[in-house]
This record gives structure tokens, sequence and C-alpha cells, in this order.
């Protein structure tokens, strides 16, 4: 949902999206619009459907209703669509990429952590990885939109440049925001080691997301 109306014209204005015309190219806007309202109300069916304690379902929601509405990934794509405007500091590019790509990241961790029925100190800690993966995550997409292959991607490069973005790679240059990639990437590493069970899978997706090419 959030990538279909990212898409759209009155947002990011790109066509392509894995490889593919994106939603709003092939259905129309009013379809592309109607098919993100239709998706995020299907999350919370879906998390109200599960079969498993009431109260773990009910704090499920919660966490996925805060981390998708405006405190979260809406409030970091408000940001995003603004960012042209002036406010240019590093404090508000992490208040954005933690609303738009953290928070939903995160609710992932979370509920899963509560679903199992974590303490406090293990979703504190998923939380940790969700910021850690999550922020690399979206410092790489931004690198990969000035040094990536757009046929690799799936989605056109140089996007942000072409709507005057200001993101972590226009402040600081892809280098430097590389070695942020590296540094949070780190930082969720170590944040796996306040879970005892088996965590190669988490370790694997962090590492793997840190130098994606696609
Ligand atoms: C999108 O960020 C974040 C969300 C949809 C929440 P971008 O606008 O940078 O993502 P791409 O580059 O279009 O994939
Ligand atoms: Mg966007
Ligand atoms: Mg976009
Ligand atoms: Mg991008």
């Amino acid at each position: 949902y959030s990538l279909i109306h990212d898409d759209m014209p009155c947002m990011d204005n790109d066509d392509m999206r894995r490889g593919k015309p994106a939603n709003h190219k092939v259905y129309g806007e009013d379809m592309a619009l109607l098919a993100g309202d239709g998706l995020l109300t299907k999350a919370f069916e879906t998390v109200l459907s599960a079969e498993m304690d009431p109260l773990r379902v009910i704090q499920g929601a919660q966490i996925l209703a805060e981390c998708a509405g405006a405190e979260g990934m809406v409030g970091g794509q408000c940001i995003d669509l603004r960012t042209g405007d002036g406010d240019h500091s590093l404090q508000t590019l992490q208040m954005m990429d933690m609303g738009k790509t953290v928070a939903l990241i995160s609710a992932a961790c979370r509920m899963g952590c509560t679903a199992a029925g974590a303490v406090q100190e293990q979703l504190q800690a998923a939380e940790k990885y969700a910021s850690g993966i999550g922020m690399a995550f979206q410092i790489r997409d931004d690198v990969l939109d000035v040094l990536g292959d757009a046929e690799k991607l799936g989605k056109n490069t140089g996007a942000d440049c072409k709507q005057e973005k200001v993101n972590y790679v226009t402040l600081l240059g892809p280098q430097r925001a590389q070695i942020l990639v590296e540094s949070y990437t780190a930082e969720a590493l170590e944040a796996l080691q306040n879970f005892s069970g088996d965590t190669a899978f988490l370790k694997e997706l962090a590492r793997t997301l840190a130098g994606r090419e696609t």
C-alpha cells in the first residue's frame, strides 16, 4: 500500500516498481488510491483475525496502528514530501527515515515478539534491530538512487535528484552515506545479542541489506 501510494503522481511520480509499471500506470490513479486503501485495511483485518491470545492480538493491532500512522510511516512520508522546502538538518532526515521506513519494519519485529510473548528487554532489542536495518535500508535506497542500476533495481534511478529531494546522500554524498549504512547495520547486529535463539537469518538479512544492489 505504502509503495503504491508513494509512486503516485501526487507523491514521487514514479512509473516503475519491481520491474513493472507502477500500479497507477496500469490501473489508473483512482484504482491505485483504492488499492492502497484496501491493502491498508486488509492489514488490520489480518491482524485482528489471528488465532491467538486476544490480548496479544490487540497489542499487535495497536503497534501496527501506531507505526503505520501519522507518528510513523505516514508522518515520515509527510516530511519526505517537504524536505525541499528548507529544513536540511540531519535530525530532520533521521526523523523522516525513522518514520517512512523504520516504523513499519519496527512494527513487523515488535508484532512478532508480542505474538511470541517477549519480555520488555526483548521488545527493546527488536526495536533496536529494526531501527538499525531500517535506517540502513533507506540510506542504501538513497545511495542506489544515485549509484544503482535501474535494470537490477526494477525502478528508475535519479528520481530523488529529479524531485529535488533531500536525503543522506544529497547531504553527505554516497560514500559517506554508505559508511552510515555500515554503522547502522553494526547496531542491528549488536541488538541481536539480546536473543538466545537462532538469529542466523536475521544476521544474514542485516548483512545482505547493507550491500544490496537490487
Ligand atoms: C518510500 O521511500 C518509503 C515508503 C513507501 C514508506 P522512497 O520513496 O525512497 O522509496 P522508492 O525509492 O520509491 O522505492
Ligand atoms: Mg517516497
Ligand atoms: Mg518513492
Ligand atoms: Mg528512494
